[in-house]
């Protein structure tokens, strides 16, 4: 008997090999932590795994990844330090075993409320690397009998190694995007540059250098968006921010962006016609990101339309969603450059000629309405128009916010 344990164990102690190997190959952090959770329920003999990863600036926990087929319900969710089985797991940097969660009063029972999985029992385990606490592994309810000390084990050494590879994985994330970051500054440094170089010359007219000075400031604008949009962007890529989700009135938070696009509207001529119900419900979403969203896209849409056209900004709710569609009378987007418009650092050729821009705007958009669980689509015809409409889940995940 004891003979055949000792056997099943080595099974999965040589199982726990061959995913060390997979996962340390694997740079794609989303990737990585999916095949990690099912590796975790695989080893342990769970039902189910979660990672849950710690945003240190806020001492909290967010759900990063689990198995269970609630995934987009569960990730982002929050869960506070100092009231939760992780939290205790996080802060005494050591594993747990729990037989009945929910007598424990370290559970948090909130998490169960909000996304129906009913945990009965858990093991945790702490993910440490160079001697920092990134995160908690657990594993839900054992299929048979209790978590044992085996499982612990098995799941303290995935645990070290998931660990080092999230690292591993986030840092290569970083390196990418700075490497495209410093690309982007090259083009405004260059012309900063010539632009000093003229600037300097005796034999250069009044009227001459106040159109330099006057590109050199643009650059300049340039820069400073295009380092703040990436800072955004490479925060959320790099799970160090979720989001804040609050109750919310649309209306307001619409009538909020329609103020602060006013003004290019009246420069530009253009009529803004609005399609907003009162009667538009309670909403659970980020406020302050999904603002951004939408001023993106409002801005995105004077931009690229011609002077004295037409906005259209219209909102209403289905059975399971809330839909906000902002549409435009401008250029179009040519049909064979539609799928690259969310891409990091992309502008359609020749957008130069409408205005200043980044090229992240919209990768910035897309990334907030994936986090809320919803999509972003758009149709667009050439020197007729276009139109984003973006849509997010009604009772999208926990109807009160934790912080
Ligand atoms: N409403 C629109 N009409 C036509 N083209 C658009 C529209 N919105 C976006 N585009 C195209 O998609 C590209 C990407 O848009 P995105 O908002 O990401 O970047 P941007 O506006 O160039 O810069 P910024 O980062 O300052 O927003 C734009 O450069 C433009 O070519
Ligand atoms: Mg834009």
């Amino acid at each position: 008997m004891a003979e055949r344990k000792l056997e099943a164990l080595l099974v999965r102690y040589l199982k726990l090999l061959e995913l060390s190997r997979d996962l340390s190959s694997t740079l794609d952090l989303n990737t990585l932590l999916g095949h990690l959770v099912h590796a975790a329920a695989n080893l342990s003999h769970a039902e189910a795994a979660s990672i849950l990863l710690y945003d240190e600036p806020k001492n909290l926990l967010y759900f990063e990844a689990t198995t269970t087929l609630d995934t987009p319900q569960m990730r982002g969710l929050v869960v506070p330090v100092d009231s939760s089985l992780a939290g205790w797991v996080l802060t005494h940097r050591s594993p747990v075993i729990i037989s009945d969660t929910q007598s424990d009063p370290r559970h948090f029972g909130l998490i169960a409320q909000e996304t129906n999985v009913v945990t009965t029992s858990l093991l945790g385990v702490p993910l440490i690397t160079k001697d920092k606490v990134i995160g908690v592994l657990e594993a839900i309810n054992k299929l048979e009998g209790a978590f044992n000390h085996d499982d612990q084990e098995l799941l303290m050494a995935l645990g070290s190694q998931a660990a080092v590879a999230i690292e591993n994985a986030r840092l290569f994330q970083q390196s990418d995007m700075i490497a495209e970051l410093i690309h982007e500054l090259r083009t405004p440094l260059t012309s900063l540059q010539a632009g000093a170089t003229l600037i300097s010359r005796p034999e250069i007219h009044k009227e001459q250098r106040s159109l330099i000075v006057d590109t050199m400031q643009n650059e300049i604008r340039r820069l400073i968006n295009l380092t703040s949009d990436f800072l955004d962007l490479a925060r959320m890529e790099s799970g160090r921010s979720h989001l804040e989700l609050n109750q919310t009135d649309i209306k307001q938070l619409l009538d909020e962006c329609i103020v602060l696009i006013h003004g290019e509207l009246n420069l530009k001529g253009q009529h803004l016609q609005l399609e907003i119900p009162d009667n538009i419900p309670m909403i659970t979403v980020d406020r302050d990101k999904l603002k951004q969203v939408i001023e993106n896209l409002l801005t995105n849409a004077s931009k690229y339309t011609h002077k004295g056209g037409s906005i259209t900004l219209e909102a209403k709710t289905t059975a399971h969603d809330l839909l906000i569609r902002i549409e435009d009378t401008g250029t179009g987007i040519p049909a064979e450059y539609v799928s690259h418009i969310f891409e990091k650092f992309y502008r359609v050729p020749g957008t130069e000629n409408s205005g200043i821009g980044t090229g992240l705007g919209l990768s910035i958009c897309k990334r907030i309405i994936d986090m809320h669980n919803g999509r972003i689509e758009v149709e667009s015809q050439m020197g007729e128009g276009s139109s984003f409409t973006i849509s997010i889940p009604l009772h999208n995940t926990r109807s009160q916010p934790v912080s």
